[in-house]
């Protein structure tokens, strides 16, 4: 169970620690500065975590596009990321969405579930951008009749080709079942996220996210995975249409730190409003 598993990691672990607290429990007796890498991705890191079915995730300042053709490093992206992404998922879990997210240990990481990630992005459109509209010749933007569940096959080499849902079942990447059960998940995500955005005058165009396995005594289930961010959704301003996502890179649009600021802002979730104690007032 995530919460018990939270609590008991919670007791005992702190990232920030060099060495080992007495009686601290430790990744087989490591304290967590020579921790375990055990994924290096284009904006993560993925670390042993300090109990079993447990990774610690690092979010980075790189950003890449283009299937990595274009990168660079942008300073706070990291910061900004964990911190949306922790919003994102506890409110998601909140209205009963299983996540992989246990708990923030820091500025740029989070405990986390480990999962069997399924292969595919998920990707969730509300308007046409990007490569749906570039594909049917849409202007974006353009309300779509309905929102629409799309899937790639997660592989860099082949820059994640679009994928039916038959080659999915057929090729043993998610069972019928599984997959019925990502798309109404995917819409649960898609309903909630649409609605805290509107909520701060922001359109939530389209977005990826990446399912995971568990198992709980022999028992299969899903989790959401990865990350929610401005790196993995499309955002723009509902008054003005400006971008507050990862095209401000793609398309160099501005500066990417100051777009995403103004998301953590307006959702209230920017490090200074969780620590700000408003002053006293003086009356003469
Ligand atoms: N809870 C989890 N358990 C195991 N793996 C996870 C979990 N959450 C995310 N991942 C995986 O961790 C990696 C995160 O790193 P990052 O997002 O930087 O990867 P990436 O460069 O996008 O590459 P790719 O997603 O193609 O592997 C991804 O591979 C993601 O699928
Ligand atoms: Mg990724």
């Amino acid at each position: 169970m995530p919460q018990v598993l939270a609590r008991k990691v919670g007791l005992d672990y702190d990232a920030r620690m060099t060495r080992p607290r007495a009686g601290m429990r430790t990744v087989k007796g490591v304290s967590m500065a020579r921790r375990k890498k055990i994924y290096e991705g284009k904006a993560k890191i993925l670390y042993e975590g300090p109990e079993p079915g447990t990774l610690v995730q690092y979010f980075k300042d790189d950003a890449t596009a283009f299937n990595a053709e274009k990168k660079a490093v942008i300073e706070g992206k990291g910061v900004l990321n964990n911190r949306l992404s922790e919003f994102f998922m506890t409110g998601l879990s909140q209205i009963g969405v299983p996540t992989h997210f246990i708990k923030r240990l820091n500025m740029r990481e989070q405990l986390v579930r480990q999962v069997e990630i399924v292969p595919l992005e998920v990707i969730v459109r509300n308007f046409a951008a990007g490569s749906m509209a570039k594909r049917l010749g849409l202007e974006e933007g353009t309300a779509l009749p309905r929102p629409i569940v799309e899937f790639s096959y997660k592989d860099d080499a082949l820059g994640d080709p679009l994928v039916p849902e038959e080659y999915i079942v057929a090729f043993g990447w998610a069972s019928q079942q599984d997959l019925d059960d990502i798309i109404s998940l995917a819409l649960r995500v898609n309903d909630w996220m649409s609605g805290v955005m509107f909520g701060v005058g922001i359109k939530l165009i389209d977005f990826k996210i990446e399912i995971g396995r568990v198992w709980d005594n022999e028992f299969p289930r899903l989790l959401l995975a990865d990350e929610i961010s401005p790196d993995s959704c499309r955002l723009w301003d509902i008054e003005t249409g400006q971008k507050l996502d990862k095209d401000v890179f793609r398309r160099d649009l501005g500066n990417l730190t100051d777009a995403y600021t103004e998301v953590a802002k307006r959702l209230g979730v920017m490090p200074s409003n969780v620590t700000h104690r408003p002053k006293p007032t003086l009356i003469n």
